[in-house]
């Protein structure tokens, strides 16, 4: 059976951030302990009711991507087990499957965007522009379809209640250089390539996906964060997927309709969200999870 833990508490380790969704402790040896919890957030604020299981199923997937793209890119994961740091007296079921111990980084301060389709703000953007985030691209796409080439388009990483904002390649050259800014976006890009495709085999279009990068203490470039998650992607259903309408998604769809049905106004508090409502979402995180990575955690 999953956990479900809303907030974590490990007495004795040092909370340094806790996120929407992810409580972030400190360890020694310049290490980090990440626990995905079961909050889930929609239109940026965390509702009032946990996904059962929904944070092992996302660090269950994350760490299934950390390891297949480890010949492409090396990542934060160190590969301890999480056991072996927890205090005494806490329940080790609880953290197995739902935590990390990890490398801590210095984060290059971008949002590392891949996109493969036109959907969402892009097409927002490239309708308003005809470009998406200053790249040019050719008239006549419609909605959802398939960019000629999958593009990176960076974002700034905003403040807790912030919306992360677009910003131009130019922007992250002039902020972190240049030598620096290609190496994110050739890694974004080559990892985007190499996970749809795995994806694609599994019958679900990977549409966009956001990654995180930090350097270690020799200046390395690594991957961290999560990576390839239902919360850092879209991710379709490839056989329900149809150029000119916005495809149903492997994520908080489920919960965005019944929110936008009531008319909540998207500022805190999110209202509570029917049992049913709840029981789908935990589905589609098991669905992303089995499809992607084969893996079942009931
Ligand atoms: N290996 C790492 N080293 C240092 N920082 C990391 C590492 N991996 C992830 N992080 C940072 O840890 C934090 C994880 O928190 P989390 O993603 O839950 O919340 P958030 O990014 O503040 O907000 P959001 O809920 O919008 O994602 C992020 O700030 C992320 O950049
Ligand atoms: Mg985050």
């Amino acid at each position: 059976m999953p956990t479900t833990l809303s907030q974590s508490d490990l007495p004795g380790l040092e909370l340094i951030h806790r996120g929407k969704v992810r409580d972030v402790y400190a360890l020694p040896g310049n290490r980090l302990l990440m626990v995905a919890t079961d909050r889930l957030s929609a239109f940026d604020v965390v509702l009032p009711d946990p996904i059962p299981g929904k944070g092992e199923m996302l660090t269950q997937i994350s760490n299934f991507w950390f390891e297949k793209t480890a010949h492409l890119m090396p990542n934060h994961l160190t590969g301890e087990d999480v056991r072996s740091v927890l205090p005494a007296g806490v329940d080790p079921a609880l953290y197995a499957k739902r935590a990390v111990i990890t490398k801590r980084l210095k984060p290059v301060p971008v949002e590392a965007i891949a996109r493969g389709y036109l959907i969402g703000s892009g097409w927002k953007d490239y309708q308003a522009t005809g470009a998406l985030c200053g790249i040019a691209l050719p008239a006549g796409l419609q909605q959802a379809q398939k960019l000629p080439a999958p593009i990176f388009t960076p974002s700034t990483k905003a403040a807790v209640g912030d919306h992360d904002e677009n910003v131009s390649f130019d922007s992250v050259v002039s902020q972190v250089g240049e030598e620096l800014a290609n190496a994110v976006r050739d890694a974004t890009l080559k990892i985007y390539a190499f996970a749809a495709a795995h994806a694609a085999e599994r019958g679900i279009i990977v549409a966009d996906t956001k990654f995180e990068f930090g350097t270690d203490e020799n200046g390395v470039l690594h991957i961290m964060d999560e990576m390839l998650t239902p919360d850092s992607s879209r991710f379709w259903p490839a056989d329900k997927y149809q150029v000119g309408i916005s495809p149903p998604s492997y994520d908080k769809q489920f919960v965005r309709d019944y929110l936008e049905q009531v008319g909540w106004n998207k500022q805190p508090p999110a209202p509570k969200v029917p049992a049913d409502v709840i029981a789908g979402t935990a589905a589609k995180y098991a669905e992303a999870l089995d499809k992607l990575a084969g893996i079942r955690l009931d």
